[in-house]
């Protein structure tokens, strides 16, 4: 029997390309979103992209309990992911309560609609943020965890309200900590799509490389790394959004939770990602040094061991599809071509 899907924040950039892989997979999926960092537009691309007639679609916030209730009580739903949160580091530090507001309470109200319907399947969307400066590297999941800023803190708390909440009731989760996301569907139709300037590197490079920047500001060149450059372990969003079906997959064939990082297991620099985009794009990405920018670490790299051992997860693309999807995406104007007229039920 097709199993619903809800997607929380499913018209955003790791939602949207988890909808198709879902999809793709066999997975009937409704998406509930309050378009405050989307437009209303992708679902017509993802209709396009998946073939279908028309994408299940809820506008409306995970704070909004009535509507969780109406969505559970409508919807046949056997599991929710969960996106829908804030997630930029530095707006976290000005507006602290309006994170915790959203990304804490909206997970509590999500986990009591939830409770109250009797779905216990969930997957959480959590971030490599949650290992503070780590102390190994490439860093597995059993490390210590701590938290710099607002944001990190609440990536932490959601895992470890899970993690309670699962003492008391039948839950099962798949908690997924993120690397760096970047890329885009190979389609050029839904990609990452940033408001303002781009805070995070994948974006603000595109950005250079058309012309709209004038440089990328490289922040830091003194680390102790290759380079002296910044180092992540930058995963494609299409590998990241097949590790939500087998996350998926994991949980509900097993009844069992797992916390698991989703990286490809290698760091590439500023100065590298930057050289690929080049390549990608034929187009140069100058460079300015700058001091280094407050809260960042050296490197950032995945140790995927548990990701291949239990959701049978490796990454199949490498940062040249990366830069290559995204400069596809950026230069195609998909996403200014996206009008926004809202359909939501
Ligand atoms: C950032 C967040 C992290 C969050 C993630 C989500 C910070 C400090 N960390 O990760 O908590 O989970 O985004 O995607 O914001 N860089 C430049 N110039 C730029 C932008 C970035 O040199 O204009 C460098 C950074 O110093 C870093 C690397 O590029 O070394 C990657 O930066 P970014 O894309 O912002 O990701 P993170 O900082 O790893």
């Amino acid at each position: 029997m097709t199993k619903t899907v809800l997607l929380t924040g499913g018209l955003g950039f790791i939602g949207s390309h988890t909808y198709v892989a879902l999809v793709e997979a066999g997975y009937r999926v409704i998406i509930l979103d309050d378009l405050s960092n989307a437009k209303a537009s992708v679902q017509t691309r993802l209709a396009q992209i998946t073939q279908q007639n028309e994408v299940r679609f809820y506008q409306g916030s995970v704070l909004d309990r009535g509507l969780l209730d109406r969505i559970f009580k409508q919807e046949d739903v056997t599991a929710v992911i969960h996106f829908a949160a804030k997630k930029a580091v530095g707006e976290s530090t000005t507006d602290p309560i309006g994170y915790f507001e959203t990304n804490i309470s909206g997970l509590l109200n999500l986990l009591q609609a939830m409770k109250a319907a009797e779905v216990w399947n969930l997957v959480f969307s959590s971030s490599a943020t949650v290992y503070g400066d780590a102390t190994k590297v490439p860093t597995p999941e059993d490390s210590p965890l701590s938290s710099t800023n607002p944001y990190g803190y609440t990536k932490l708390a959601g895992e470890q309200i899970l993690n309670q909440a699962a003492m008391a009731d039948p839950w099962v989760f798949g908690i997924l900590r993120y690397f760096n996301p970047v890329g885009a569907h190979p389609s050029g139709l839904i990609g990452e799509d940033p408001q303002d300037i781009p805070n995070n590197l994948v974006p603000y490079i595109a950005k250079v490389a058309t012309g709209e920047l004038s440089a990328l500001q490289v922040f830091g060149d003194d680390y102790p790394t290759r380079d002296g450059t910044g180092e992540r372990d930058y995963v494609h969003v299409m590998d990241l959004a097949r590790g939500h079906v087998l996350s998926l997959g994991a949980l509900l064939a097993n009844g069992t939770s797992h916390t698991v990082n989703l990286g490809t297991g290698r760091a590439y620099s500023v100065l590298e990602v930057a050289d690929a985009y080049e390549k990608a794009s034929g187009r140069a990405v100058p460079r300015i040094i700058k001091p280094r920018r407050a809260g960042d670490v050296a490197i950032s790299q995945a140790d995927v061991t548990r990701a291949g051992q239990l959701l049978n997860f490796e990454a199949r693309f490498d940062i040249h599809d990366m830069c290559q999807s995204s400069w596809h995406w950026i230069s195609t104007g998909a996403q200014d071509a996206a009008s926004d007229e809202p359909s939501g039920q």
